[in-house]
Parts: C-alpha cells; structure tokens; sequence
C-alpha cells in the first residue's frame, strides 16, 4: 500500500513508520501538511494518490484546548474534513484517530463503538466533530479509531512525554505518587495499536465506520501506576487520590475504557494492558530493571 502519514513525528505516528515493512510510506512533516492549511494537504492527496491516508496529527493538549477552541475545531474537525473530502475525491481510505474523551458520565463497563458519546470539554467537543465530519464526508472511506493513553518509547509531541515514562521517572526517583484513583481507563501501547491499525487496512472486511482500539481491560490512573512502580522494583509510593474527575475547572471522564467489538469480529484485538506494559518496561527501563513476575 501507498500510505501518507501525517503526524509521523508523533509516538504513533513513530511506531507506524517503525512498524510498516512492505508499505511505501510518505511521511511528510507539518510543514508540507499542515491541518491547519487545509488546500495544503489536500492538493498534496491529490499529487500523490495515496491508496491510505493515516491521520495521526491533532490538538490535544486539553487545557490549551479549552482556551482556544477556535485552535481545537480548526485542526480537530475543520482540517479532518478536509482530508476525508480529498480522500473520498482520490478514492483513498483514511484512517484518523479520536480518543476516549469522547465520552463522559457514569459507567463501570468498556464503551462500545456506538454507545452513545457526551463529550466533557472542548478537547472531547472537537474530536466528536471531526469524526462526525470525516464520517460525513467519506461515509465509504473513512475509518475513524478511538483509543486511549497512548505511550510509547518516544513522548508524544504535543504533550511533551507520556504518563508511563513520567511515572518511570518518578518512580525510580523514589518519589511519593499521588495519582487519581477514580478515573478509569484502557491505557495502550503505540506500538500495539500501530500494528493492529496495519492489520485493519489489509483486512478485506474492514469497512469504514467507529473503532476502538485499546489494550484490552480497564484500570484507574493508580492502579496503572502501582503497577509500573512493581513492575520496576522502584522504591517509590504511590497514593490513591480522587480528584472528582477534574483538572481544576475541566471536567474528565470518571470511566472511559474502551471496548474494543469490531475489530475483534475481525480477529484484530492487543493483548491485555499488563502484558503491554510489562514488554515496554522491561524493553525501556534503564539499565535494564528488575522485572517482577
Ligand atoms: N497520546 C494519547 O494518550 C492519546 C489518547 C487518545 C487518542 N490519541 C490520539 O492518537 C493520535 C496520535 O497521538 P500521539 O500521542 O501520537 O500524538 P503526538 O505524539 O502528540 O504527535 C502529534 C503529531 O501531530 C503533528 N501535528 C500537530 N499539529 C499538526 C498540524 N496542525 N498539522 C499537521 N501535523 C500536526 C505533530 O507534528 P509536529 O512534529 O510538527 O509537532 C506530531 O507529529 C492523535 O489523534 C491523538 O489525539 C492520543
């Protein structure tokens, strides 16, 4: 396949690149596609006639977010739209990403992909947006997929890190964690869902429409983190500590696993979250640390 990558500078977009043997992969930087110049990407669709677009570039730092919306739809929606309408002009697929954030309220089993969402903050408002656009837009080629705590060996750009090396640091620091407790998740690899995105685009069933793609299970923030710290045999302490699903005025989501169906129909599912974890500390730790069983 003839893939365009946007966002390839990104931890998912690293582990695409890293991951896609036997694809041609263009992947050029925000200068040459930049969603916030919307002719500009799609001229580039049209000059190239990719078979896949892979979105992996977005706004999503949420605080900067909730104080510039304007920021947040123009790349989040306005610049997604614009690639789902150059995709379907080319007939190309495109497969662009959304978040957990999408969805809010009380709930204590994984969100299924048509569950219905209710977006807490801007953050949340303008990745429903664009994935109402892209699905608009391309009905027939856009593949719109929804994960969740994403990290990888390189930090994402926007975010500057992730929480796992964040907490790797602390941890090894002997630092006391405090963490929150009450807000639940499916923490995922990069390098797991890369692999799995490249198996949904060779499948001959994946049609276009909602995914979820996450390690598989749920944890809170604490239990991700106790985790961590075990894992690495760190001196660290970490405690539990319930923030009312808030980062001061932005709300958060107090349960926002994934489940993953649709793919799984097709045999495409990542391994349990401890599973994932384990392999990236033992591959990242310094100096190798001690691993627990
Ligand atoms: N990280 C998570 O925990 C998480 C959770 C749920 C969903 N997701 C979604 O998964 C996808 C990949 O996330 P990630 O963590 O890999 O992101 P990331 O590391 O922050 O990388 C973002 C990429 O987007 C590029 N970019 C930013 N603004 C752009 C623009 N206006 N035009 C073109 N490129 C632009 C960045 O390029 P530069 O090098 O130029 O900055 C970078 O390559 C995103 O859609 C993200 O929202 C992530």
């Amino acid at each position: 396949m003839k893939i365009l990558l946007i966002g390839a500078s990104g931890q998912l977009g690293g582990e695409l690149l890293g991951h896609g043997d036997g694809h041609r992969i263009l992947a050029p930087p925000r200068t040459l596609c930049d969603l916030e110049r919307p002719a500009q990407c799609a001229a580039l669709i049209a000059d190239e006639r990719p078979d896949v677009v892979i979105n992996c570039a977005a706004f999503h730092d949420l605080p900067a977010c909730e104080s510039d919306p304007a920021s947040a739809l123009r790349i989040n929606c306005i610049g997604v739209r614009a690639l789902a309408r150059a995709c379907a002009g080319a007939d190309a697929r495109l497969v662009t990403f959304s978040t957990d954030y999408v969805f809010g309220g009380a709930r204590s089993v994984p969100w299924r992909e048509l569950d219905a969402p209710q977006p807490l903050q801007v953050y949340g408002i303008s990745r429903l947006a664009g994935e109402y656009a892209a699905l608009a837009e391309a009905p027939a080629h856009a593949l719109v997929v929804r994960t969740c705590g994403l990290y990888a060996r390189r930090g994402s750009r926007s975010r500057g890190g992730n929480f796992v090396l964040a907490r790797m640091r602390e941890a090894l620091a002997g630092e006391r964690i405090g963490m929150a407790c009450e807000q639940v998740v499916s923490p995922t690899s990069a390098a797991d869902l890369a692999i799995a995105v490249l198996a949904l685009l060779v499948h001959p069933d994946a049609g276009a429409g909602i995914y979820h793609l996450v390690n598989e299970g749920a944890c809170s923030w604490y239990e991700f983190t106790c985790e961590i710290v075990r894992l690495l045999g760190a001196p660290a302490e970490v405690v539990a500590v319930d923030r009312g699903a808030r980062s001061g005025a932005m709300r958060r989501p107090r349960y926002s696993a994934l489940a993953n169906t649709r793919a799984a129909a097709l045999g495409i599912r990542l391994r349990p979250w401890r599973d994932a974890l384990a392999e990236f500390i033992e591959s990242t730790a310094p100096g190798g640390a001690p691993l627990k069983s």
